[in-house]
């Protein structure tokens, strides 16, 4: 063949485009095309049909047994288990702590009497074996292997015969069959295919981890999501402890849960009770700009505290700063605060922020959002064992909440001694002494939060 074809993938959604562009035709991203060589179609392969097709009466519609992964958080997440044969994407930021999950996860399902091969690219069978040991996870059914070809760790899992196999990360891994380096996007392209064929095959469940990455030589986990069954990002500020994980596709379940844990010495523990986790310097402070609103996180409730800073600007255009809510949702909310009680804020510089590192995407918590700027433009405190739920719109109405009977249940486990709710049906008559307070309009819910 003469010289090499070329083209150029963007680094963050892997879009083809022949000549390099600036911004990216795909995802809109500037500078992420990089040059690879483009791998001459294979020769076709002549394929023995495995199955036929049947009529789907026919199929057996067992889930096949999910298996643990000795962590509840992630088995929740993962909408109940491991199921055999899957490709479990993990992604996030280097040094969030995917190696330690997984390590930890390696052990666990080892220390069930199953095989585990961890093949790593990123750190020596040495490491590992340091690291399992302050982690407690080092067992005879855990085998460590770092390698980056992907031809030898296929034939590994073949001679190993593991139940479980983590692969970390799939930048490091190579086919030898494609010329461009690991990492770029024709290789974790064909090394997600080749493995999603090698957990089919043989029916192993494989997690492998892929890195977020800013800049654009490498390519990053969105390259290879829509080609793995299950898609989790591990999330969490590097200098806080704790740590959210979150499913965003999910061929086998709900894609709502998410898990929390918090990063020790002793490597990661979940946190069962992430409401008083999250709330845990709410402290029941009684000072302007705070307020605690319950909200649902897939199917459980989780009570966070929502901070807000209220004040005049000393700039031309105020500023609006969020972190953890939508900022066009914050920019409504004002609105309606300023029209229906007629609080300025038009000339006031105003910041939300979710405490914590959560992100709350539901309109229940518009009415603590509006309360809690009312709370620091007015300088008045909210009671710290009040918590606020309800939609609002734009006419100042307050609007129903799904699941409201979860959320005032778990005010209630932690303490809270008001809840102001919608008028709304689905109130639980007797929530644990709870006293609850209806409203059907912000000027009313303002009346019965500042009383
Ligand atoms: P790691 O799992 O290596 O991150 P990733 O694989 O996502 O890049 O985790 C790295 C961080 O976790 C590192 O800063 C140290 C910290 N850590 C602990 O705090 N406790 C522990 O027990 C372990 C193993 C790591
Ligand atoms: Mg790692």
């Amino acid at each position: 063949m003469s010289a090499k074809k070329t083209g150029y993938y963007c680094s963050i959604c892997g879009h083809f485009a022949s000549r390099w562009m600036g911004r990216c035709a795909g995802c809109g991203e500037w500078n992420t095309y990089v040059e690879e060589v483009v791998s001459p179609g294979r020769e076709p392969r002549k394929t023995e049909p495995r199955e036929l097709p049947l009529p789907i009466s026919e199929v057996s519609p067992a889930d096949g047994e999910r298996r643990s992964t000795g962590m509840t958080e992630l088995d929740r997440v993962l909408g109940g288990g491991l199921v055999p044969g899957s490709l479990v994407l993990l992604g996030g930021d280097p040094g969030i702590g995917k190696s330690t999950l997984l390590l930890q996860v390696a052990g666990a399902v080892s220390a069930g009497g199953h095989r585990v091969l961890y093949v790593s690219g990123e750190e020596s069978a040495r490491q590992i074996r340091l690291r399992a040991d302050r982690l407690g996870t080092a067992g005879p059914q855990l085998f460590v292997y770092a390698e980056t070809d992907l031809g030898l760790v296929e034939e590994q899992v073949g001679a190993v015969g593991p139940s479980l196999v983590v692969v970390d990360s799939i930048q490091t891994m190579f086919s030898p069959d494609i010329t461009s380096a690991p990492g770029s996007v024709s290789q974790v392209r064909e090394c997600t295919a080749r493995l999603m064929r090698l957990a089919k095959d043989r029916a192993v469940s494989i997690f492998v981890v892929g890195h977020v990455t800013k800049e654009g030589m490498i390519a990053g986990p969105r390259v290879m999501e829509h080609m793995v069954d299950v898609v989790l990002y591990f999330e969490g500020e590097r200098n806080q402890t704790f740590r959210i994980l979150r499913g965003v596709k999910n061929r086998f379940g709900s894609t709502n849960e998410i898990g929390i844990f918090e990063m020790s010495g002793a490597g990661l523990r979940e946190v069962p009770n992430p409401s008083s986790f999250f709330l845990m310097e709410h402290a029941r402070r009684d000072v302007p700009g705070t307020v605690v609103v319950p909200v649902m996180e897939g199917t459980r409730p989780l009570l966070v505290e929502i901070q807000s800073l209220v004040c005049p600007t000393s700039l031309g255009v105020p500023r609006r700063m969020t972190a953890g809510v939508d900022h066009n949702r914050v920019a409504l909310i004002m609105a309606v605060l300023e029209k229906r009680l007629g609080l300025m804020l038009g000339n006031c510089d105003a910041y939300v922020n979710v405490v914590g590192g959560v992100r709350i995407d539901e309109p229940a918590a518009d009415l603590g959002i509006a309360m809690v700027l009312a709370s620091s433009f007015r300088e008045r405190a909210i009671d710290g064992r009040t918590a606020v739920m309800g939609e609002l719109g734009l006419t100042g109405e307050i609007r129903p909440v799904t699941a409201v009977d979860k959320r005032v249940r778990e005010a209630a486990r932690l303490g809270f001694r008001r809840c102001i709710i919608p008028r709304q049906k689905g109130i639980p008559a007797d929530a644990g002494g709870i006293k609850i307070l209806e409203a059907d309009t912000l000027a009313e819910a303002f009346g019965l939060v500042f009383g």
